[in-house]
């Protein structure tokens, strides 16, 4: 299978484990979707591919069947593994251009590529006004979110991990994030994207819908799984 492949996958801060036994496959070309409850590991999963050294990982975690725990935080961002945050963070006197210049220097993209790539994804996620203002620094909830998937979106990832999106966001948002997670869809591109809502689902229809129980993933299944969710909640699971 080409794309991201996790198998057996256990890892925690210590002796505290948070994700335990876990499997999980995203080809290349589809949009997964990762539900769950709050604390059963979602974001903590984004972190350990991303390559987070808090976190002590063991299992298996492939990229095009190339081992990726292996790898620091740094080659895994080189070879496109790129999380959009749940809270993204706020740089005052960093200029959002330049730190995506500057993002693409360090991956050896020249600036002028760059720039190129921003001015033809600026207006998709209608992110002309903030081109010239501080990364996150006084934006709206959603701005930040609409920022996030930007910035991932100008940095192409083969391996896209967006954590919640689409929290905090009025409906029109939604609808415009879903277009700019749709856009994302590539030949060479895995999307996994995490939310606690079946709206944006309606929306964005991934090809698979997985949901994450303590740590591990405890059923799969096609979008209407996601109905099945907004009725039962995770209940069934719970045990
Ligand atoms: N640095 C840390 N130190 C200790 N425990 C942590 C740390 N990071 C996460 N945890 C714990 O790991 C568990 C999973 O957290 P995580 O943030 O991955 O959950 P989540 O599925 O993303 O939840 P939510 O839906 O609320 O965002 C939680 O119980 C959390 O308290
Ligand atoms: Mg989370």
């Amino acid at each position: 299978m080409t794309g991201l492949a996790i198998r057996d996958l256990t890892a925690g801060i210590g002796t505290s484990q948070i994700i335990r036994g876990l499997d999980l496959e995203v080809p290349y070309g589809e949009i997964h979707a990762l539900m769950g409850p709050n604390g059963s590991g979602k974001s903590t999963l984004c972190h350990v591919l991303t390559g987070h050294p808090r976190f002590e990982a063991r299992g298996t975690v492939s990229l095009n069947g190339n081992d990726l725990l292996g790898l620091d935080v740094d080659e895994r961002a080189r070879r496109g593994v790129l999380q959009a945050f749940q809270y993204p963070t706020e740089i005052p006197g960093v200029k959002l251009q330049d730190l995506l210049v500057e993002a693409g220097e360090e991956r050896g993209i020249p600036p002028e590529e760059m720039t190129e790539r921003i001015e033809r994804l600026a207006p998709v996620f209608s992110m002309e006004p903030f081109l010239e203002r501080a990364v996150n620094d006084e934006l709206s909830g959603g701005e930040k979110k609409r920022s996030e998937l930007f910035q991932l979106a100008v940095l192409q990832p083969r391996v896209a991990l967006l954590d919640e999106i689409d929290s905090g966001l009025d409906i029109d948002a939604v609808r415009q994030v879903a277009e700019a997670v749709k856009s994302m869809r590539a030949p060479d591109v895995a999307v996994l994207m995490i939310t606690h809502y079946s709206r944006i689902l309606r929306y964005v229809i991934p090809d698979r819908i997985h949901v994450m129980v303590r740590g591990r993933i405890v059923e799969s299944g096609g979008p209407e799984l996601a109905d099945r969710l907004e009725a039962e909640g995770y209940e069934a699971w719970r045990e």
